[in-house]
């Protein structure tokens, strides 16, 4: 059988207390068989970027991790992946912020992970790439002479041609891209939006549905979402609601209603329109005042990028309006928190909550929601509010929907699941978590890799036409 190697910006390293890799490191787990390998950045910057990487064996998984010097870090993660990229395809162009040296310090990181991974590669191995920060990589491994199937997936959305275009060096970075043999989304829309770029930007075919060909090369761009160990993560809800935290956090409600926010701290979770929403909530709906806690978990996250820390202050600045207006001496409406919380703790955390609150302006999935569902007691069940801009939401239409510009529409919504009957959260409920159930994590890794086998490895350089 071919040797699988995972390449990913972060690597989630045997032993690390904090998965840095968080959601990727779990789909990726019934991938992750002894003999395959996973390649990325050690997490460590240096002087320079490493030649050659680190290796490191465990449990029968080879990591091989790169250090990054400190100016290509710079230019590659802080500068073009999150200070360009990010935001763009969040359809956030007015956050957009492109620097030619930034996007050469990312192609030049694109370039050094495939020189360091090249050597490494047996000819049979199946080579799957993850995420926007290495869009050039398939074409930077071409360029190196690796011939093996490469297969792509993009966490998070991609933009149609009106808005990917504004990017400057949009096509080479799509020609990039278009070097491998099979890239996979999240949902129907992106991959379609993908599509409409390639053919709109590269001058590609669209053969079928799946199918691009760019002169003789056939690209296949499939729609596969991506889950969650929803047992494994069932499980654990229920261990962790019994744990001294989810026993800390129920005595402190004494009784009140626990509506919850698990995200990382970034600008397209929506969350200062979610504080507005909870407050226009108590505002208009006086009922709920006394009666329901806000936990609102934003992990601190990509703290040396300027947006970052003016979010947080944002943030930081409508929780002390909210609580400010409406605490009383021994009530507080909002709570909120900026370090990161276990995965377990989150679990138990989410099974108690009676609201689960994924609003983001948009998103590639958002495994929170999955993980809310699956965290539930199926006998009384939370309710699940979630953003129509979420890729989670193709999939969890029994959700209660919301546009999170809106925020009359999110205050409503969260007033209904609160108020809903326990009926409807059942019925609700099943159908959710049957969604969960069936579209899991380890179903999203075989159908990827099956797509990724079945690919006809014939291929011919692409060229892009310069916009
Ligand atoms: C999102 C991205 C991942 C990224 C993660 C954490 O989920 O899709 O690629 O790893 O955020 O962000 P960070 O910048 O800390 O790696």
């Amino acid at each position: 059988m071919a040797r699988l190697v995972i390449v990913s910006n972060r690597v989630a390293l045997p032993g690390e207390r904090t998965q840095r890799a968080g959601g990727l490191a779990v789909a990726l787990a019934d991938a992750l068989v002894p003999g395959s390998l996973w390649f990325g950045w050690s997490g460590q910057r240096a002087e320079a970027t490493a030649r050659t990487a680190n290796i490191l064996s465990a449990n029968g998984i080879t990591y091989a991790t790169i250090d990054l010097g400190e100016a290509d870090y710079r230019r590659y993660y802080a500068g073009f992946a999150n200070g360009a990229l990010w935001p763009l395809l969040h359809f956030r162009l007015g956050l957009m912020r492109f620097r030619a040296e930034e996007y050469e310090g990312y192609r030049s990181v694109n370039r050094a992970f495939a020189a360091a991974l090249a050597p490494l590669l047996g000819p049979d191995d199946l080579i799957w790439v993850h995420d926007y920060q290495l869009l050039s990589l398939p074409a930077e491994l071409r360029a190196q002479g690796v011939n093996n199937r490469i297969g792509f997936f993009l966490h998070i959305p991609f933009t149609p041609p009106v808005i990917t275009e504004v990017l400057p060096r949009a096509a080479e970075l799509l020609a990039g891209l278009a070097a491998a043999d099979v890239v996979g989304f999240q949902t129907v829309r992106d991959r379609d939006a993908f599509a409409a770029c390639a053919e709109a930007l590269l001058e590609a075919r669209r053969l079928d549905t799946d199918t691009l060909a760019l002169g003789e090369h056939r690209l296949r761009a499939v729609a596969v979402p991506i889950g969650i160990d929803a047992t494994g993560f069932t499980q654990e809800a229920a261990r962790a609601a019994r744990r001294v935290e989810a026993r800390r956090l129920t005595e402190s409600l004494q009784g009140r209603a626990l509506v919850i926010g698990v995200d990382r701290l970034d600008d397209s979770k929506g969350l200062p329109q979610r504080f507005a929403a909870f407050a226009r909530l108590l505002e208009r709906h006086p009922v709920h005042r006394r009666k329901v806690s806000l936990l609102q978990v934003a992990a601190r996250s990509r703290e040396d990028v300027e947006r970052y820390q003016a979010l947080r202050r944002e943030l930081d600045r409508l929780a002390g309006d909210t609580n400010g207006q409406y605490a009383e001496f021994d009530w507080a409406p909002l709570r909120y928190i900026t370090r990161p919380l276990s995965r377990r703790t989150l679990a138990g955390f989410f099974r108690l909550a009676r609201v689960g609150l994924v609003t983001p302006l948009r998103d590639g999935m958002n495994l929170v929601a999955k993980e809310y569902v699956a965290a539930q007691n199926p006998a009384d069940p939370g309710v699940l509010v979630l953003s129509r801009f979420a890729g989670a939401a193709c999939e969890l239409s029994e959700a209660l929907l919301v546009n999170p510009f809106d925020t009359d529409e999110q205050t409503e919504a969260i007033h209904a699941a609160l108020e809903m009957d326990i009926e409807e959260r059942r019925a609700r409920h099943h159908a959710l978590r049957e969604r969960v159930f069936t579209n899991t994590a380890a179903l999203w890794c075989q159908r990827f890799l099956a797509a990724l086998a079945a690919r006809p490895a014939v291929r011919i350089e692409c060229r892009a036409r310069p916009v």
